[in-house]
């Protein structure tokens, strides 16, 4: 299941990231450098050092504001979201096909997030199309929203034809591996929000919260 933050930033926190991503004096490296034995041969973007003061405070409050966001409490069931990445492709740059890492220094990818920081306008090209077992998907999202997605999936970034793209990418651990049991838990926690809203706190709102808690016991990790 992928799903939409929309929007998961404000236009003035947008704006913000760029400004601060785009001073000429930030130094971006070669994003090869943090792919996988094979996925670096496709790989051909910019990326800014993960070690940088700027990379520490930026991803700090985007890890924030994804955190904060309550469709992706619900349907990610995150244990933590363990790396974000700041990444820029220009014209000729992109990543081709690939599927991302099982695990990262920081834990296993379970969810992979882009989040888009550039207008769709200021770039060509570069749309991030994801291989579904119903065929390929193409996203490209306004500045400020964002796309989760299963990490199992193979994906690619077309290359940029013109402009440039600007993207916070980023790995979760959910409590609960399995993506169907994580599907299942969220139509549950979906269905109980509804009646709440209709009935209240009703007996039936407590047993689905009852079946939603335990369920969640028996299959999360903590
Ligand atoms: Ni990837």
């Amino acid at each position: 299941m992928r799903f939409l933050l929309q929007p998961l930033l404000t236009p003035p926190e947008v704006d913000g990231l760029r400004q601060a991503l785009l001073d000429p004096a930030v130094a971006w490296h070669d994003g090869a450098a943090t792919a996988g034995w094979h996925a670096r041969t496709v790989k051909n973007n910019r990326q800014l050092d993960p070690a940088s003061p700027l990379q520490q405070q930026l991803a700090a409050d985007l890890e924030a504001a994804l955190l904060a966001h309550p469709l992706l409490q619900a349907a990610a069931l995150p244990l933590r979201l363990h790396t974000l990445r700041f990444s820029r492709c220009g014209p000729g740059e992109g990543y081709g096909r690939h599927v991302d890492n099982a695990f990262l220094a920081g834990g296993r990818a379970d969810l992979s997030v882009t989040v888009f920081l550039s207008d769709p306008d200021a770039y060509s090209g570069g749309d991030l199309v994801l291989e579904h077992p119903w065929g390929d998907e193409s996203i490209r999202l306004a500045a400020g929203e964002a796309i989760v997605y299963p990490s199992t999936l193979l994906h690619r970034v077309e290359p940029v034809v013109s402009g440039e793209r600007l993207v916070a990418v980023g790995w979760f651990q959910s409590r609960v591996r399995e993506a169907d049991r994580r599907e299942l838990l969220f139509e549950l926690d979906t269905a109980r929000r509804h009646l709440f809203q209709q009935e209240g706190k009703s007996e039936v709102f407590d047993l689905l919260s009852r079946c939603y808690a335990n369920l969640l016991r028996l299959w999360g990790e903590g």
